[in-house]
C-alpha cells in the first residue's frame, strides 16, 4: 500500500497511483473492465477504505456498478444520500462525518466518512465514484484532488457503457 501522505500534501503518492492507473488502463477502453480494475486499485492502495466503487447513471437513477467491499445498496435516487447529492449537483462531496449528512444512506454501518466524485464527460453524467472509510474525517483536500485526478485519467481512457 502506498503512503499517500508521505511527502507533504500527498500529491506525490497520488502521482504514483496516477501512473499505475494509466498503465493499468492503457490497452483497454471497456467501461466494466476499467471500472472493476480502478475500484480494485483504489481498494488495495488507498489506506483505510471499507468500500470503493461505482454507481452508474441509468435514466436518472444511480445503479450499483463494479466495486470492492461489502454488498451495497443497489439503487439510489438522484438527490438522496451522499452519492445522490454528487449526482444531482455534479460536485464532489467530501463528507467528514456521514452521520451528520442529511439523508445519508447507511449501506455499511462501519462507514464514517465518504468521498464521492461525479463522472462527467462532455457535460454528460455517467455516474459517481464512491469511497467510504471507517475513519471520521478520512479524506483531506489533498485526497480529493488526488482522487479527482485519478477519475480524470479513468474518464479519458474509458468509453461510455
Ligand atoms: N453511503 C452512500 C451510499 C452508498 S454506500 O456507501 C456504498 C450514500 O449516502 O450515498
Amino acid at each position: 500500500m502506498i503512503d499517500l501522505n508521505a511527502a507533504g500534501n500527498g500529491l506525490e503518492g497520488y502521482s504514483l497511483l496516477c501512473a499505475q492507473l494509466e498503465a493499468l488502463l492503457a490497452d483497454e477502453r471497456d467501461f466494466v473492465a476499467n471500472a472493476a480494475q480502478f475500484s480494485a486499485l483504489l481498494y488495495s492502495e488507498v489506506p483505510d477504505l471499507n468500500w470503493a466503487g461505482f454507481y452508474l447513471n441509468r435514466e436518472q437513477t444511480l445503479v450499483l456498478g463494479p466495486f470492492q467491499g461489502k454488498v451495497a445498496c443497489v439503487r439510489i435516487p438522484f438527490g438522496k444520500g451522499v452519492c445522490g447529492a454528487a449526482a444531482a449537483s455534479l460536485q464532489t462531496q467530501r463528507i467528514e462525518d456521514v452521520h451528520a449528512f442529511p439523508g445519508h444512506i447507511a449501506c455499511d454501518s462501519a462507514s464514517n466518512s465518504e468521498l464521492v466524485v461525479p463522472l462527467v464527460k462532455e457535460g454528460e453524467l455517467w455516474g459517481v465514484l464512491d469511497l467510504d472509510s471507517p475513519l471520521t474525517g478520512r479524506f483531506s483536500e489533498a485526497d480529493q484532488r488526488g482522487i479527482e485526478a485519478l477519475v480524470a485519467i479513468f474518464m479519458r481512457l474509458t468509453e461510455r457503457f
